[in-house]
Parts: C-alpha cells; structure tokens; sequence
C-alpha cells in the first residue's frame, strides 16, 4: 500500500497496528505517530522504526490516512486541538470505542470516516476488527481501511452502526467473558485440590483448543459440543447444570447489558 499513515495516540492498540504494519510490509518512513508521552515516541522508534512525534506539526498534514487512536473520552479535545493540522482530504478511522460516526464528522468537519472496533487478541495479531463504512466511504477508501486493519487481524465488516454496536458486545467485551470462563475453570478443579500452576495450563489450554477446533471445525458449534457429549457421561451431568441454571439466558442479558452500556457511552461522550 503507497499510502501515509499517521495515528493520533501511541498507545496500545496504535502500537499493535504499527506492529502489524510493519510486519506487513509498510515502509516505516511512512507511518507516523503522535503521543505527548516522550517514552512511547521512543519505544515506537526503537522497536519499529517509524516516526514519532511529540507535538503534531505539518508533518501531519502530509498523511493520506488519520487513525484516532485516542482513548474515546479524550477524542473531541484532540480533535479541537489538532484540527488546523489535519489533511481535511484524508481518510478518518476511529477505533475509539463507542462514539459515533456523526459526532466524530461533526468534531472534524469531514465526513470521510470510518469506525472500527478492534478488540485486545489484536496485541498479538490475533484479533477480531470490526469495520463500518458509512456509504459515503468510496470503494476504494474502504479497500484501505481494510488492508490497514487486516494488520491486527480478522476484519468483520458490519452494514450498520448498530451492528458495529453489537459486534462489539461479542469481539470488544468478549475476551473479558473468556477469561472470566477461564478463571471458573481454573477455580473448579483448584477447589478440589488440583494444582493452581497446572489448573490455570489446563484451563487456558482447553479453551484454545477447542476455539482452534471450533474455527477448523466445518460443524457448528452446537454440533461440535453434541459430539464430545455422551448420553449418561460425565459432560452431560456439567452441562445439565449449566442448562439448569440457564446458562444461555445469562450470555444474553450480559449482551444486552453491554449494548445497552454501550449506547449510553455514546450519547455522553457524543455530547462534547
Ligand atoms: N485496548 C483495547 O482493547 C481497545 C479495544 C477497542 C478499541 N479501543 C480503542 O482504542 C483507542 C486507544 O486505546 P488504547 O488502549 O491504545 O489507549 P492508550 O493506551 O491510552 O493510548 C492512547 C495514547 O494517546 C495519548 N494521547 C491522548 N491524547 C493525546 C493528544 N491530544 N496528543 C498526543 N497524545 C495523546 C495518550 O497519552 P496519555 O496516556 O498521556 O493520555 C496515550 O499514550 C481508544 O479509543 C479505545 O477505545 C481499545
């Protein structure tokens, strides 16, 4: 890609976009970053080889693509302060969580935007990144929104803002329920006696194999959960307790717990 990248924020998730970048292939004279913390600019320096900067000037004028990558509550400040700096033909893409396309517009004044929602896995280049490009985005700004979030990993395309929303209940906040699972299992076999060290391997191992065997998997979850369940077995007896206690129902109040956090995240911090 011949583009010019620069990101507005130098923290963990433009580090992980400039880790993928790079990897990919982008020529670091290319991308540039912008973070007020001097240790950041120069770890991103050290370890990748880009630009970093302190303080915005007209170099970031000269990008063709503008990530924000601030942490969302700061987003309209940013913008208000780095606004006479921006490139108002460049591409916009916001990872920042929740806050609207249309607020966002507003703050830059253009309405070329795209939002993305990547999630944590993407530190290790093993993320889901949703994408939402308003039909106001050309073909070909939306094939570079892609190709540059690819770089975190698998990049889901939604037709809707709410369904960027939604996704973000499952890819966002999802690995927090994962690791929340984890650590159920881990707790059950440690409370029986089994070994914390080895518990903690076993738990963490079992849910990556069985994601592996589930994304490898041409079955369906559900299918893939009857076959490993023998009437009368042991994994029976656990999932009737699971069922019992209706373990579904749960997963989708928390989903709507979170969507429902999620929209009014966004009305407040749409309001600056
Ligand atoms: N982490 C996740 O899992 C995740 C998932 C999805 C989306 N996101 C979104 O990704 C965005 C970035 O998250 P993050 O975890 O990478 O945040 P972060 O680690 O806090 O990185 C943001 C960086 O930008 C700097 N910064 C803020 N305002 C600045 C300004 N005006 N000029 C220069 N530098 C500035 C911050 O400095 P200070 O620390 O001094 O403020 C910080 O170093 C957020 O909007 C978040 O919602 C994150």
């Amino acid at each position: 890609m011949n583009k010019r990248i620069a990101m507005l924020g130098g923290g963990n998730m433009a580090r992980a976009l400039v880790a993928g970048l790079v990897s990919a292939g982008l020529e670091t004279k290319n991308i540039d970053v912008l973070d007020r913390n001097a240790d950041k600019c120069e770890a991103l320096r050290r370890d990748f080889g880009v630009n970093a900067y302190e303080q915005a000037g007209d170099w970031l004028k000269a990008a063709d693509v503008v990530v924000l990558a601030v942490k969302a509550q700061g987003l309209a400040q940013t913008i208000a302060t780095l606004k006479h700096f921006l490139n108002p033909e460049a591409l916009f893409i916001s990872i920042a969580a929740g806050i609207r396309i249309a607020d966002i517009a507003r703050w830059l004044g253009s309405q070329k935007l795209v939002r993305a929602m990547p999630n944590t896995p993407c530190l290790i280049k093993a993320g889901v990144v949703g994408l939402f490009a308003p039909a106001t985005i050309d073909a070909n700004d939306k094939t570079t929104a892609y190709e540059i979030l690819s770089a975190m990993g698998e990049v889901i395309e939604t037709t809707s803002e709410q369904q960027l929303d939604l996704l973000s209940t499952v890819s966002g906040s999802g690995p927090a329920y994962v690791f929340r699972f984890i650590e159920a299992l881990e707790s059950g076999v440690v409370r029986r006696g089994f070994d914390e060290v080895a518990a903690r391997r076993m738990a963490i191992l079992t849910v990556l194999g069985a994601a592996k065997l589930a994304a490898q998997s041409t079955e369906a979850p559900a299918k893939l959960r009857a076959n490993v369940t023998s009437k009368g077995g042991t994994t029976a007896e656990a999932l009737r307790v699971m069922d019992e206690r209706d373990f579904m129902e749960m997963m989708d109040q928390a989903i709507q717990a979170a969507y429902n956090r999620n929209q009014v995240l966004a009305d407040e911090l749409g309001k600056a």
